[in-house]
């Protein structure tokens, strides 16, 4: 069983080959509706701040953060190199799959948030991964998870494709409270209207 009490088969795929594969040509598509992105960047615009360092892990072209704001640095994590040199928001970027290599190649305390978008579904070894996130965030620092509902299925974790989205968020607010430092974690429903749904988890990091 997985700590949260999921069997384990929950977190892997039908697609289980390297994830390299996946993902070696790039696209330069968006993977939900305009106005589900806009309410994203309206959550960052909020909640964000320029003095703030961000991790945008499973980064991609794109990373939804507010045009007007710059930002004291963006870090890029993602699985294709072609994608991440056109992202106009990153002053740095690796390419690193998170399923075979969890770890996080970022110092101590080196971000002052952390936010994955609309990518959480493809970790397979997510409780690893959010270990790191946790070590690498300021004390006080953010993990902001954004989720929608459009996936590539034969790479999303059964876990994604067969709960609700409750549960779903409940699982991702599992995964922060089980690394025992990340804390006052909220669920946020922003879903706009007539759009792609948009359900946010949002946690701090200890002081
Ligand atoms: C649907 S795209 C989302 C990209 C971007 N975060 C956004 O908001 O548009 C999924 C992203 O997850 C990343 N990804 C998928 N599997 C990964 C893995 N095993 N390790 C690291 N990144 C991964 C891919 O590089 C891709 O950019």
């Amino acid at each position: 069983m997985s700590r949260i009490g999921l069997p384990p088969h929950y977190f892997s795929r039908e697609d289980e080959s390297p994830d390299e594969n996946f993902y070696q040509d790039p696209r330069f598509t968006t993977h939900i509706d305009d106005a589900t992105i806009s309410e994203i960047t309206k959550y960052y615009r909020e909640t964000l701040l320029p003095s703030d360092r961000l991790l945008d892990l499973m980064s991609s072209w794109i990373s939804h953060l507010p045009n007007e704001v710059g930002f004291r640095q963006v870090s890029g994590l993602g699985m294709n190199r072609k994608e991440m040199d056109l992202n106009p928001r990153l002053n740095d970027s690796i390419v690193q799959n998170l399923n075979t290599t969890p770890s996080l190649p970022y110092a101590d305390h080196s971000y002052d948030v952390v936010m994955i978008a609309v990518s959480i579904q493809y970790l397979t070894k997510p409780y690893e991964v959010f270990s790191e996130i946790a070590r690498v965030l300021a004390p006080g620092g953010r993990c902001i998870v954004v989720m929608s509902h459009r996936v590539f299925p034969t790479k999303t974790i059964y876990a994604f494709l067969n709960l609700a989205p409750a549960e779903r968020c409940e699982l991702v607010s599992n995964y922060m409270e089980e690394t025992g430092q990340i804390i006052e974690i909220d669920i946020l429903d922003r879903s706009p209207r007539h759009a792609d749904p948009l359900w946010l988890v949002v946690g701090r990091k200890t002081k």
